[in-house]
């Protein structure tokens, strides 16, 4: 090699390692090629009449995210693979009107008020009984129908590594108490973390339980089954739950089941035995208790490990459990930013939460939040490769 040519090739080198532009040339599968974060005017649209737009973050390393102020959501995130390829890890749409979809409501948003259900859409606070739409079989999902998800948020860029989302609920809104101000950052550190801060006051007690429904996949938006990543959840019990997916109050022991994932295992190994938890959720889609696994001041909530890109995501958390969904209900509704179609468990989700109905059961840790009280919880999704 010549001395021009080798500078070239150090350029060209670089280029594929620290910018999520471009994409190696070698890379056989079209998923991957030029994976780039989609265009921003084409991404734009009013919605409930207001504007509704793409904010791009970008990390020392090249890691790069797209949020959208319709629901706070994650658009895409593209991370490099073990060879330095960068892949688009997060599932998601092109366009934001995609996203205003009564059927497929959750790509990327924050969820809540409430993140998953509430059994019967009821529960009481002082004496005070709350009645919430239902919109899942005779439960409330999501925090019902018109939940943050579907919120048109307002959005301000802190830095060139962070944005703020902010939402106002009012008291009755979808049947929960409380003027409510909502307050939600995402930002990129130089260490290859998306974090999100959650923050929320209001001035009459109710719950709140916000977290959020990206789904991953980690070979790549569009490559395939989830089955085959790898996954430990740093938990030695769940909540086992009944046929319409509320818990039955029981704190299970995942080991010598299904569940236990407290080594590194792959997904699709047990999601197939005969067990009657799995066949209520159609495959996982449950609470898992973290155990208090610590990494420096938080809870060490899972390690998802892409089987052909060998990248690794860490989640670290303030919150007592992580719902672990595996993409059950996925059914090739709707199309994606690369043009796959959403097949079945080709993403998963990660959702870092109080246990589901708390609400409703005593025994588990409190999500109410009186006036004066700030709500607060951090999570933070870290990645490297292996
Ligand atoms: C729930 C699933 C639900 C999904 C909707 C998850 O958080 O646990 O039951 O189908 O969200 O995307």
């Amino acid at each position: 090699m010549n001395r021009l040519t080798m500078s070239s090739f150090a350029i060209f080198l670089s280029i594929g390692m620290w910018s999520c532009q471009q994409s190696s040339t070698s890379n056989k599968e079209k998923t991957q090629e030029l994976v780039s974060l989609p265009d921003s005017v084409q991404f734009r649209d009013t919605i409930k009449g207001e504007e509704v737009s793409l904010y791009t973050l970008r990390n020392k390393n090249g890691m790069e995210v797209a949020l959208t102020n319709f629901g706070a959501r994650i658009v895409s995130l593209l991370v490099h693979d073990k060879d330095g390829v960068c892949r688009d890890v997060v599932l998601g749409f092109s366009k934001a009107a995609d996203y205003h979809n009564p059927t497929e409501k959750y790509f990327g948003p924050v969820v809540g008020p409430f993140g998953n259900r509430i059994a019967n859409g009821k529960f009481s606070l002082d004496g005070v009984e709350y009645t919430l739409p239902v919109n899942n079989g005779p439960n409330t999902l999501h925090g019902g129908l018109d939940g943050l998800h579907f919120q048109v948020w307002e959005a301000r860029y802190l830095s060139d590594k962070a944005v703020e989302f902010t939402c106002s609920l009012s008291d009755g809104q979808e049947g929960f108490p409380g003027n409510r101000a909502i307050k939600v950052v995402y930002s990129l550190s130089d260490d290859d973390e998306l974090i999100i801060d959650y923050e929320g006051k209001t001035d009459k007690k109710t719950v709140l339980n916000l977290t959020n429904h990206a789904y991953f996949n980690l070979n790549g938006e569009g490559s395939g089954t989830i089955l085959n990543h790898q996954l430990q959840i740093f938990a030695d019990k769940f909540t086992p739950v009944d046929s319409t997916l509320i818990p039955t109050g029981e704190l299970r022991d995942v080991k010598g089941s299904a569940f236990d994932f407290t080594i590194l295992k792959e997904i699709g190994r047990d999601i197939e035995q005969d067990d009657e938890q799995l066949k209520f959720g159609k495959g996982y889609d449950h609470n898992f208790v973290l155990n208090g696994t610590k990494h420096e001041a938080y809870n060490y909530a899972c390690q998802l490990v892409g089987d052909q890109s060998g990248i690794v995501m860490d989640v670290y958390t303030e919150e007592p459990g992580v719902q672990f969904y595996s993409g059950n209900f996925m059914s090739d509704k709707v199309t994606l930013k690369n043009g796959a179609t959403d097949s079945f468990r080709t993403g998963l989700c990660l959702e870092t939460q109080h246990f589901p109905d708390s609400p409703n059961q005593p025994s588990f840790p409190s999500t109410e939040v009186a006036p004066g009280q700030l709500y607060k919880t951090k999570t933070i999704y870290k990645f490297s490769t292996k």
